[in-house]
């Protein structure tokens, strides 16, 4: 069976699709997209259908990953049955998501940057209202806590198969 992952924020136009793109490309080069499947969703319906933000697009593809094909929606309960890992990217995004989940779905909900090894944030900061530099801070971010996060999922595998 694979491992589930969702990601989490406002809009579903800036972090959560990076978050979404960067994680696919990552499983790609490591071979392991059999494992995986992956989608991203916000916790408002501002911008449901919608291609991600053209400066999300353009930080994305400086680094090689693709963003264009992403479509926004938004978030729901059902989410939080069916995925294993429900990612936030941060603490307004975390609660919004406690605030449809159950008691039994509820351990499914991880701030992102927990997996991250060497981030002095414990949040992606939304860069919607602010210049380039916040965009290419949300690519540093979700670059690094991909990689703790794709450890962490291959090392409960692991575990689960002992
Ligand atoms: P995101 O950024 O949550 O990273 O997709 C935002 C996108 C849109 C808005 C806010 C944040 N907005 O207010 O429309």
């Amino acid at each position: 069976m694979k491992v589930k992952v969702l990601f989490v924020c406002l809009g579903n136009i800036c972090r959560s699709p990076t978050a979404e793109g960067v994680f696919t490309h990552l499983v790609k080069q490591k071979g392991h997209e059999d494992l995986l499947e992956i989608d991203s969703a916000g916790t408002h319906a501002y911008h449901i259908g919608v291609s991600p933000d053209q400066r999300s697009q353009e930080a994305a593809k400086r680094r090689g990953v693709e963003l264009g094909h992403l479509r926004g929606r938004k978030a729901n309960s059902e989410d939080l049955d069916y995925y294993d890992y429900v990612i936030a990217m941060d603490h307004e995004n975390y609660d919004n998501l406690q605030e449809i989940s159950t008691e039994s779905n509820r351990h499914k909900i991880k701030m992102f940057m927990s997996f991250a090894t060497n981030a002095d944030h414990d949040e992606v900061p939304d860069p919607y209202y602010g210049g380039e530099k916040g965009f290419e801070r949300v690519l540093d971010l979700v670059e690094n806590a991909s990689k703790g996060l794709l450890e962490r999922i291959l090392d409960s595998q692991l575990k689960n198969s002992i």
